[in-house]
């Protein structure tokens, strides 16, 4: 008897069994902490009307929610796809002083007649910057795990890692679904060897919000940077028919599928987040798109976007409708940002043919060509927006070698898909095992010489 009263004892004061979950939550905004507002009642969850609905309802809703400061009071309509004409209303004129812990203690009016889902309630609060970032990838939803303490940031050790524990990762960046769960050494340059290694055998079960909240050891004694963990997080914004992987048509992933984006309200602050989202360089503004080959084709998904210039990712930044919009394809969208990987032909005719050289840390080197072939010079071809490679003569290809200087790639293998050299297998820069003599020389069709 004494050990169930115990019992009932210890469970009834175990943390979180007293805590009911929260009453209220945001929903298809592009994390926790932002969205259209819905709060539950008998199991069931409605929305809010907009009538009188302000900054001080806000701060409540991000006080209940854990989310830090208010920062904006949308309306639901920004927020897609709207809800379920099924869906009730729940409440409206809520009317909170800002001092409450939970959206139900306001003062507010449960029958709701004259309101519709246009005019659902949503909330913007900040939220606390995020604690894991990937590093070293094509892009920030793709990289080396890293994760910060007492402001230092660490790796993750890779025992135990799975696509649970990146599934995690990827929601806690807003960064759409899990892909892969890479490790061993696929990001280079390593990690510093006096960085240290924070935290191992993680597990979460797939539902956390953010990776502290998993389960893991943080005692790391017998892990190297060798067995670094990754992550590979789908990706919600391409740049395509232009040439390499930061120049071309903008296209975002919405429901399983690509679409365009329409130029109406377009400016430089929204190609800046794309670019940055994109792990590319600067920014310019590009006015003009498309012609008949390179404009898209089939959904248009957004249109008259606005963004400051701030966000990590062209889904913080507001925009017109989803689908709805009256723009066609010769309005798409093409931005063009600065790719960090580059490459040249030199000594040619013009500037699509000669001897490839790229740039690695401020220095332009060589390639050597062994396992070099058509695909690899696809890319390269593409990538410098001169069209496809041609075939010549080894006889040609003579004039151009030997180079000189630095010989910085060997044994580089690409798919033919990759929209950058960079996305290609090849042995760690500097190593190689070739003379100039091998140098790779690339002609393109596209400002063909005369041979
Ligand atoms: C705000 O509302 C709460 C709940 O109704 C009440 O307890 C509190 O005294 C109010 N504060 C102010 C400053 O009006
Ligand atoms: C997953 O873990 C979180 C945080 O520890 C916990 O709140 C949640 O109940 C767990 N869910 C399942 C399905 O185990
Ligand atoms: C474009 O957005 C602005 C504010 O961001 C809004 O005032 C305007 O009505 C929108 N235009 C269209 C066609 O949606
Ligand atoms: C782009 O437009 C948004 C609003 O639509 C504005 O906040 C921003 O300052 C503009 N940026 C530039 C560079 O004009
Ligand atoms: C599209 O065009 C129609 C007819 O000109 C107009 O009524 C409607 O408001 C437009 N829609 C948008 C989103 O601009």
């Amino acid at each position: 008897m004494a050990l169930f009263f115990f019992l009932i004892f210890a469970f009834s004061t175990g943390p979180g069994l007293l805590e009911s979950p929260p009453k209220v939550r945001l929903v298809r905004g592009p994390h926790r902490c932002e969205g259209r507002v819905e709060v539950e009642r008998n199991g069931e969850w409605g929305t809010v009307c907009d009538d009188g609905w302000n900054l001080k309802d806000v701060e409540v809703v991000c006080r209940e929610l854990g989310c830090g400061a208010a920062k904006g009071t949308p309306s639901g309509n920004l927020y897609k796809p709207l809800a379920d004409e099924k869906q009730k209303i729940f409440i409206q004129d809520v009317n909170c002083n800002g001092t409450e812990d939970e959206l139900i203690e306001c003062d507010r009016v449960e029958d709701v007649f004259d309101c519709s889902h246009s005019e659902d309630a949503g909330a913007i609060c900040e939220k606390s910057p995020p604690k894991v970032r990937l590093v070293r990838g094509p892009h920030r939803c793709e990289g080396r795990v890293e994760v910060e303490r007492n402001g230092e940031w660490g790796t993750v050790c890779d025992n135990g890692w799975n696509m649970k524990d990146v599934e995690v990762v990827c929601r806690e960046l807003g960064c759409g679904a899990a892909k892969g769960t890479p490790s061993r050494n696929l990001y280079k340059p390593l990690a510093d060897e006096k960085q240290k290694i924070f935290i191992q055998d993680v597990n979460c079960n797939g539902t956390e919000d953010e990776l502290i909240e998993c389960d893991r050891v943080e005692d790391v004694f017998d892990c190297s940077h060798s067995e670094d963990a990754g992550a590979i997080c789908e990706r919600t914004v391409r740049l395509v028919d232009g040439p390499g992987r930061c120049k071309g048509r903008l296209e975002v992933k919405h429901q399983k599928q690509w679409g365009t984006v329409c130029k109406a309200g377009w400016n430089l602050s929204a190609a800046k987040v794309v670019c940055r989202q994109l792990g590319c360089g600067k920014a310019t503004l590009i006015k003009r798109c498309c012609n008949k080959d390179t404009q898209g084709q089939g959904l248009i998904w957004l249109s008259n976007v606005s963004c400051s210039g701030q966000e990590e990712d062209l889904q913080h930044c507001l925009s017109g409708l989803e689908g709805y919009n009256n723009c066609t394809h010769d309005e798409d969208t093409w931005v063009e940002c600065e790719d960090p990987f580059k490459l040249r032909l030199v000594n040619g005719d013009t500037s699509c043919s000669g001897r490839l050289e790229v740039l690695h840390k401020g220095i332009w080197g060589s390639v050597c060509d062994d396992g070099w072939a058509k695909k690899e010079e696809q890319v390269v071809c593409q990538q410098l927006g001169c069209g496809k490679p041609i075939f010549v003569p080894a006889k040609a290809r003579k004039k151009f070698v030997p180079g000189n200087g630095r010989i910085w790639l060997d044994d580089v293998h690409c798919k033919g898909e990759e929209q950058s050299l960079e996305q290609c297998q090849h042995r760690s820069w500097g190593y190689h095992d070739c003379n100039h003599k091998e140098d790779v020389v690339v002609f393109c069709l596209e400002g063909q010489p005369d041979i």
